[in-house]
């Protein structure tokens, strides 16, 4: 793919790398503004729309707009002689790291945020001239990651026979998304580390990842009374798994709280018959103060003539 302007210029090495600043790697800020900057946006959007019709897409998965939005990486390799004129690129690669749902085996469910490879187009003159491979290597060793490692995005049958020679990878785990992935991506993967995950992200993954905390959040009970909800004995939702263990409290003695001669209090009437206890303890307490002092102000002994006298 041919450019009328010298690339040297604007892409420097033989694989300019390109992050989300539109600067290729190594280049100071400050002389690279303008034209420079204009003509890698140039380069970057038609790579996009030669790459989306090559591979049938209605709309370019790659442009310079799209970059600037999103944390991907951009292996541009240009033509440097061994037969490509210097104005011309010949392809380009693009990858980012993904937070995905993927299946093992087993089909098991696993969270992982493996380098994905997103776009990745030679130009149709070169194709099967090795550059293919020239270009994904100097990515792999650019990112430090072994092949079976990454996902790739809806792959084509280009790319699948590319991956099959290539790296020897042919048997794919199958997905519910359009992400492949290959035998020996999850294999002697390192546990990733235990950290508590930003609130943000915890929500964007919501539907898969209800955790234990989430659960429990959803039973904590609020004080009383804003807990007697009416039609409901005790307060907030439970779900059905709890709900035995919080109806059947088992005593250390072995005996089961809340159950009576095979009766099952609800909550609700467990709660207001404890609640009873507390406050006629509190009374009977009430009235035995009183009547001691009653019984020092007004002995007996004192009390007995003057009611004889009022006789
Ligand atoms: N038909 C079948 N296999 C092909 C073809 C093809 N037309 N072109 C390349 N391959 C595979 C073959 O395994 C081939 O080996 P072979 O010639 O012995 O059969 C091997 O790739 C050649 O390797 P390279 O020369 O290093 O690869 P190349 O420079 O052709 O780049 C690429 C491979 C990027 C897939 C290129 O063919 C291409 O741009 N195709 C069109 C766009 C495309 O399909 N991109 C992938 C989209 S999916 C995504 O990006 C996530």
């Amino acid at each position: 793919m041919e450019f009328p302007f010298d690339l040297s210029p604007v892409l420097g090495d033989r694989v300019c790398v390109v992050d989300q600043h539109l600067r290729p790697a190594g280049r100071p800020g400050a002389a690279y503004r303008g034209d420079l900057e204009q003509r890698l946006r140039t380069v970057i959007d038609e790579l996009g729309r030669a790459s989306a019709k090559a591979q049938g897409l209605p709309a370019p998965v790659t442009s310079a707009a799209r970059m600037e939005t999103n944390r991907h990486v951009l292996y541009i390799l240009r033509g440097e002689g061994r037969g490509t004129p210097k104005s011309a690129v010949i392809g380009f690669i693009k990858v980012g790291y993904k937070k995905l749902f993927l299946l093992d085996r087993s089909g098991a469910h696993i969270e992982a945020e493996p380098l994905c490879v997103l776009d990745f187009y030679i130009h149709e003159s070169l194709q099967r001239h090795g550059y293919g491979l020239e270009l994904f290597q100097h990515m792999l060793q650019s990112e430090r990651v072994e092949p079976r490692r990454l996902a790739v995005d809806r792959p084509s049958e280009k790319l699948l026979a590319f991956l099959r020679k290539h790296y020897g990878l042919a048997d794919a785990i199958p997905q519910v998304n359009n992400f492949v992935i290959f035998e020996g991506f999850f294999s002697n993967r390192p546990a990733p580390p235990r950290r508590p995950p930003p609130k943000r992200q915890e929500e964007e993954i919501k539907p898969y990842s209800l955790s234990d905390r989430e659960f429990l959040r959803e039973d904590q009970e609020p004080p009383w009374p804003f807990n007697l909800t009416p039609g409901r004995a005790g307060g907030s939702p439970v779900r059905g798994s709890l709900r035995p263990f919080l109806l059947r409290r088992d005593a250390p003695d072995g005996r089961t709280e809340g159950r009576t001669e095979g009766r099952t209090d609800p909550p609700l009437q467990r709660r207001a018959r404890s609640g009873l206890n507390f406050y006629s303890r509190f009374l009977f307490w009430g009235w035995g103060q009183l009547t001691f002092l009653n019984w020092c102000l007004y002995p007996p002994t004192s009390t007995a003539p003057s009611r004889r006298a009022g006789h």
